[in-house]
């Protein structure tokens, strides 16, 4: 596949087959995902990957994640109550993905701080690959209300969460949302 056509046609994917997902076939995402430009070259990223029994103890946890983001969700479409339907579905079973993957980053190289950014960067290559790989996923954080929970279910001490991503073969088309303009300004050319 063309890099530029991963990048154009790759979608937020929220509904999934139940199809198991092959260990080998995550590993080869994982792997692209980590030749990602990283702070310091200290790659502080890393992944726990699930499925089984453990997916469905998450996504209890994740239905009351919901309630935490409820009211921000009726802030933001206060005319769009379709939107807030879909999501509180979308985080009652999270589109019925077989996996999902964590990704955690580690401390910052002044180490007070956490390296969320490392992470993210590794996250869009992981994206990229999976969609490359027939699958979809899509980077979720509206469960950040229940981090503790989380970390503790997955037994995960001193790393900080950056996103959950839902992963499978997708079983939906997503509609393709616009790009804005005039999100780059050009200076000196
Ligand atoms: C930082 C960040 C946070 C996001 N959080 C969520 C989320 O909590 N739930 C969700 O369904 N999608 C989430 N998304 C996915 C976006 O909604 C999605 O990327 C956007 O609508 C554009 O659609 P596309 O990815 O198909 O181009 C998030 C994406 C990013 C980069």
């Amino acid at each position: 596949m063309e890099l530029a056509e991963a990048i154009r046609g790759r979608r937020s994917v929220r509904k999934f087959r139940p199809d198991p997902v092959r260990k080998e076939k995550l590993e080869s995402i994982l792997d692209l995902a980590i030749w990602a430009p990283s702070a310091m070259n200290r790659q502080e990223w890393y992944f726990v990957v699930v499925q089984g029994d453990k997916v469905e103890e998450m996504k209890r946890i994740f239905a009351d994640a919901f309630q935490d983001m409820k009211p921000r969700l009726e802030k933001v479409f206060a005319d769009k109550p379709k939107i807030i339907a879909a999501t509180k579905e979308f985080f009652e079973t999270y589109g019925g993905a077989p996996v999902f993957i964590f990704a955690y980053g580690g401390k910052s190289p002044d180490g007070k701080s956490w390296d969320t950014l490392s992470p993210a960067v590794a996250v869009q290559n992981l994206q990229l690959a999976a969609y490359e790989a027939g699958l979809g996923c899509t980077w979720t954080d509206g469960i950040m209300g229940k981090e503790k929970e989380i970390n503790e279910a997955l037994g995960i001490k001193d790393k900080k969460l950056v996103c959950v991503l839902p992963i499978g073969y997708p079983d939906e088309v997503p509609r393709v949302p616009p790009r804005r303009d005039g999100r780059v300004e050009w200076i000196g050319f």
